[in-house]
């Protein structure tokens, strides 16, 4: 494991964005397996700034999303498909047809579930998998729970992440309860992973993330297996942690 520990969430997202471009510039046709959320929004503008600097070419990068609420339409602003078109792709050179992420509006889940592995293992897997960390330890919609989930399914969200999640909607009975999400195992076959975190409220989450045993209870924990799991995580994030000798701490 890697921890670049960034001073702020500005430095934050440079680091994050500079490991995503130079995924990008390495592997052309790289796929990515992206993220909602406020943390990443910093590194997708940044990266916007170099496609607009002629730095990177996304026209041959296929993406990933980690979920979508269940019921909301790619055309909701509130979905996850028009946060990724407002917040990233309508401003690079990203191929639309290149861009997967769930079907919300699918009702039926095994169809759906099944339609989204197949997307994955079409693509041959995620070259570079971003992730936030729930204050709940949720990668993904991955919630606590009993055990780790292979494979995407669907999923009702714990409470406190509809609570989490409320801001974005004018109120929390708005917000969906339940979305479809990618499973662990297609995360954890990601070549490499970079997990962002910003600010105290992440901090206890990440320190069991990275430090607690490996659980279901703390979703993220089971990035500890990762062989390639670089941190980029700003000074409140980590202020739990203390580096140790086996971690590289650039
Ligand atoms: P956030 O969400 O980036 O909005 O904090 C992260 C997550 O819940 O995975």
């Amino acid at each position: 494991m890697r921890i670049y520990q960034m001073k702020n969430y500005d430095e934050m997202s440079r680091k994050a964005a500079d490991l995503i471009a130079a995924q990008v510039i390495v592997k052309p046709d790289a796929v990515l397996g992206l993220a909602t959320g406020s943390t990443p929004l910093g590194a997708y503008r940044l990266l916007i700034e170099r496609y607009q600097k002629n730095e990177l070419d996304f026209s041959e990068i296929c993406s990933v999303n980690l979920d979508e609420y269940m019921g909301l339409s790619a055309a909701n602003a509130q979905s996850y498909a028009y946060f990724m078109r407002s917040n990233f792709f309508d401003s690079i050179n990203i191929l639309p047809e290149n861009t997967h992420i769930p079907n919300g509006l699918e009702e039926d889940t095994v169809l759906e579930c099944d339609r989204y592995e197949r997307v994955i293992g079409a693509l041959g897997g995620i070259d570079l998998q971003i992730l936030g960390i729930g204050g709940n330890g949720h990668i993904g919609f991955n919630e606590p729970g009993d055990a780790f989930i292979p494979e995407t399914h669907c999923v009702e969200l714990a409470a406190s992440t509809i609570q989490a999640n409320a801001r974005f909607f004018a109120s929390r009975g708005e917000v969906p309860t339940a979305a479809y999400t990618m499973g662990i195992r297609s995360i954890l076959q990601a070549k490499s992973i970079v997990l962002m975190a910003s600010g105290k409220a992440k901090a206890k989450a990440l320190y069991r993330a990275l430090r607690g045993p490996i659980t279901p209870a703390l979703p993220a924990s089971v990035l500890q297996l990762h062989g390639n799991l670089s941190v980029v995580a700003d000074e409140e994030a980590l202020s739990d942690i203390k580096a140790t000798s086996t971690d590289k701490l650039p």
